[in-house]
């Protein structure tokens, strides 16, 4: 099995799991709740009317949050279980959106359009094994003078041990290979017991370069001095949604967002 089978058979379990669990919230959700965060919302803009490509997109929950926003929106995601959730979720709720099942690398394959915005957000790039493929299937993608919009954890965090020591080198040479115990979402245990993660981390300047070099220009780098999610070891809500590190606090950064144009 190559790396990218793996990551698909236990993103195919973690997603059942997902589903179910109070970090995914799905009731909330049915009931009008969005999934996207304040911050996507606010650097996005207005997007009714948009065409969107979201790329890794789960089972879809910040998909079909989009398209409730009034854009027409098309989901892909490497997991079968996901895709197949994401078509019921956007059924279910009488919300239009598509979704298609595909490696990020091989859309090409499944879909020949372009759109005025490609998304990406939380836990996506960390999944992909080469940036400079990634970016230019993004510039692919776009229409002329479109917009690539990502909000993603920052890399200093994975430079941390479960004691928030550093311990790791914010310069990762090899992909990093774990074996999968539970979901991050509430230690829910896996039933299947040979899952493994394969992933590559990725320095800030190695995601603006990828762009960059692939005819991108960025309009905006932001960084963020906490997390919206409780997903990481020993952080503390300092404000609602706002999560930081018992020992950090608000001195380091959790989360960055790049808003680039095709050029
Ligand atoms: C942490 S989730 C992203 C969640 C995201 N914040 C959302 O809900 O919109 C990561 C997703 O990436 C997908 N994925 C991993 N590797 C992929 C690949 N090579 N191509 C497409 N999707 C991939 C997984 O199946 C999973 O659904």
């Amino acid at each position: 099995m190559n790396n990218f089978e793996h990551n698909r058979e236990s993103w195919n379990e973690l997603t059942t799991l997902h589903a179910d669990s109070s970090f995914y919230d799905v009731d909330s959700f049915k009931k009008g709740k969005t999934s996207i965060n304040h911050i996507e919302t606010e650097e996005l803009g207005n997007i009714k009317g948009k065409k969107i490509l979201h790329l890794q997109c789960h089972f879809g929950m910040d998909t079909i949050s989009l398209a409730r926003l009034g854009a027409e929106v098309v989901g892909v995601d490497i997991s079968d279980t996901s895709i197949q959730k994401a078509i019921e979720l956007s059924n279910e709720l009488d919300v239009p959106a598509r979704f298609v099942r595909s490696n990020v690398y091989d859309i090409e394959n499944v879909l020949n359009e372009t759109f005025d915005i490609v998304y990406t957000s939380y836990g996506a790039i960390n999944w992909l094994n080469d940036l400079h493929k990634w970016a230019k299937i993004i510039n692919r993608f776009l229409k002329p003078n479109g917009i690539f919009y990502m909000v993603e954890f920052h890399p200093l965090i994975y430079t941390l041990n479960d004691n928030s020591e550093i311990v790791d080198s914010y310069f990762k040479s090899k992909p990093l290979e774990t074996v999968v115990e539970s979901s991050y979402t509430d230690n829910s245990e896996v039933s299947n017991k040979n899952l493994k993660h394969i992933e590559w981390h990725y320095s800030l300047s190695e995601v603006l370069n990828s762009l960059i070099s692939n005819g991108m220009k960025i309009e905006f780098l932001n960084e963020f001095p906490y997390q919206v999610y409780n997903c990481f070891p020993n952080l503390t809500e300092i404000e609602s949604g706002k999560w930081v590190s018992e020992k950090y606090g608000d001195k380091i950064p959790y989360m960055y967002s790049i808003k680039a144009m095709k050029i």
